[in-house]
């Protein structure tokens, strides 16, 4: 029943979506797997994207693999779209809305995937009650997994919202939650790639102790961590159950769990989820003075 309706939304958003021009500003990891989810989507058609970036070469092989347009100009990306995605870093950010801000107007909808960087400080620069919004994607976005969060500003129409969530949906789970909350995202999902990598190595490591070759152990532990999470998502089953269904008395299992609770597994995740979080709202903070301009910065 829940997928049939997931499946009807979908169908509408696709609807919405569809012949709008997307300019993406920055094509680097970020933009080229929206640009690729939106074009395997079919939310739009190639001719209708425009890449723009500051390497011309990389941007022809973009051009010629997706037939999707390019220009080394960010205002001619912007003036022939109705949908801006921009996809730099932050430092590089307010040189690119003063580039762009000329020619931004209400019609736009500005989608913002630099982290830390709040929707009213694009409005703020670009001096327009524009409508933005604000996306915390992650990395695993690259192979259609990723994991978005999205914030609206104020005057975001429901249409626009749509739109949004279905550029994000073309590469993995989408959810909505208040710009407040974007900082514990980040701590969450943006940076939790991060822990699980740490994860995958220790368990291959400890296959690797225990007599297993590099090799096998790798495969094994990755398909554990890929198998572990699909069966959450799918079941739809508290995590806690799933556990307590492979964990037979006296069996290997609940040995090793008892050997995680005691060097404390879940509160050292909970704090690191925590102490991201934290870190985030300092950076976030840094970019929010009303002046914020780091023009020296490059890109990386
Ligand atoms: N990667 C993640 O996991 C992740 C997760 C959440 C949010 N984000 C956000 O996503 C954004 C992009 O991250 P990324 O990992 O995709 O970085 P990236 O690969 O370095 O991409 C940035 C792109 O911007 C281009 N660029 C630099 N200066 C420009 C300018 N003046 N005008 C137009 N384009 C310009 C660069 O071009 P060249 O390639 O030619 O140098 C590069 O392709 C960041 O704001 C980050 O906060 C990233």
């Amino acid at each position: 029943m829940e997928k049939h309706q997931v499946h009807v939304v979908n169908q509408t958003m696709h609807h919405h979506v569809l012949n709008r021009s997307i300019a993406v500003v920055g094509s680097g990891n970020m933009g080229t797997a929206l640009m690729k989810g939106i074009i395997n989507a079919k939310l739009t058609t190639p001719e209708k994207i425009v890449a723009c970036g500051i390497h011309l070469g990389k941007l022809q092989n973009l051009s010629a693999q997706w037939n999707i347009g390019h220009t080394l100009n960010p205002l001619e990306a912007v003036e022939t779209s109705e949908i801006v995605l921009l996809c730099v870093k932050p430092q590089t950010v307010p040189k690119v809305l003063d580039q762009i801000k000329g020619s931004l107007h209400e019609r736009h909808v500005l989608i913002s995937i630099a982290a830390g960087m709040k929707i009213e400080y694009f409005q703020k620069r670009i001096g327009k009650n524009l409508p933005v919004v604000r996306a915390m994607p992650n990395i695993a976005s690259t192979v259609d997994e990723g994991a978005t969060a999205l914030s609206f500003g104020a005057c975001v129409s429901e249409e626009q919202q749509r739109i949004a969530i279905s550029i994000f949906e073309a590469v993995g789970e989408v959810v909505v939650v208040a710009e407040e909350q974007l900082d514990a995202v980040t701590g969450l999902s943006g940076s939790g790639p991060a822990y699980i990598y740490m994860v995958i190595e220790a368990l291959i490591d400890g296959g690797v102790k225990m007599g297993l070759s590099r090799e096998i152990s790798t495969r094994l532990a990755v398909q554990t961590v890929l198998g572990s999470a699909k069966l959450v998502k799918t079941s739809g089953l508290h995590p806690a159950i799933l556990r307590d269904q492979v964990t037979t008395p006296a069996g290997t299992a609940i040995n090793a769990i008892h050997e995680l609770e005691s060097h404390g597994l879940r509160s050292m995740l909970i704090n690191a989820v925590a102490t991201a979080t934290r870190r985030s709202e300092e950076i976030s903070q840094s970019f929010s003075k009303p002046n914020y301009q780091n023009d020296k910065a490059g890109d990386s």
